[in-house]
């Protein structure tokens, strides 16, 4: 496959960015698309020239670390797949790819298509944790939890932080990732003792980064790699009023 990509260039966060466009040649439609990009970036430093900057680390969906809006689309538009694991055999020969940045005003761009999602770790510092005191790995079964609450902890869980949610949303809201931090804790008995002062520093945090609100439009759920469901959302609002009716408020 030969295929032309109109890639996003940008030096940093301060630099004005453009479009360029690059040549992708002997594309095996096998390849990931990153495999695609490193072929390209191969190709520019053979020729001197500045490679293309993108973040990925695991390459198997489950790091977060992918991040680019392909065609308009976070991570392409394939149900439940991450950049990384989208293969060029869903792209045609001959076609024109626009690869661009998560864009978002929480989200700045480091370089090219590399933005800094820090503020992520910091919504997870302000309370996406349980305080425990660490020991030995307890017994699986000396903390009985319903098989189905199990489930539902779990599939909130899987969010990987990558910020799709964030970079399909017309108001760049972070309440998909927060939800699914909040939701994965208030449904343990672990996540008790924290469970109010949790949601409301998280909220809280989420606002101060500088990230939208819901208007339930739905973009986040069908971008989501991990099919995190927007139900979640309706989860945290519900624990949000749960918090300021225990303190009071
Ligand atoms: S909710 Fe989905 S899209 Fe948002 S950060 Fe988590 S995995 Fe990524
Ligand atoms: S590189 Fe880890 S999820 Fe894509």
């Amino acid at each position: 496959m030969n295929l032309t990509l109109k890639v996003w260039r940008q030096k940093d966060s301060g630099a004005p960015g453009q479009f360029e466009t690059y040549q992708a040649r002997d594309v095996i439609p096998d390849m990931s698309f990153l495999e695609m990009l490193d072929v390209v970036n191969e190709e520019l430093l053979a020729k001197g020239k500045d490679p293309i900057a993108f973040d990925s680390d695991c390459r198997e969906g489950i790091c977060g670390m992918c991040s680019l809006v392909i065609n308009g689309v976070p991570h392409g538009g394939h149900r439940g797949t991450a950049t990384c694991q989208l293969h060029m055999r869903h792209f045609k020969d001959g076609e024109t790819i626009t690869i661009e940045p998560w864009r978002a005003r929480a989200f700045p761009v480091v370089k090219d298509l590399v933005v800094d999602r820090s503020a992520f770790d910091r919504i997870i510092a302000a309370g996406g944790y349980v305080s425990i005191n660490c020991g030995g790995a307890p017994d699986g079964n000396a903390i009985p939890i319903p098989k189905d609450v199990a489930e539902q902890a779990m599939d909130s869980a899987a969010c990987i932080g990558c910020g799709a949610c964030v970079a399909a949303c017309k108001n760049a809201s972070a309440h998909l990732f927060v939800s699914a931090k909040i939701a994965h804790l208030a449904l343990l008995p672990q996540g008790q003792p924290e469970r109010y002062r949790r949601v409301v520093a998280m909220v809280a945090q989420a606002d101060a980064e500088g990230f939208g609100s819901c208007s339930n439009e739905g973009e986040c759920e069908a971008v989501c790699p991990k099919e995190i469901p927007i139900s979640n959302i309706a989860r945290m609002t519900r624990e949000y009023v749960k918090a300021l009716v225990v303190a009071g408020k």
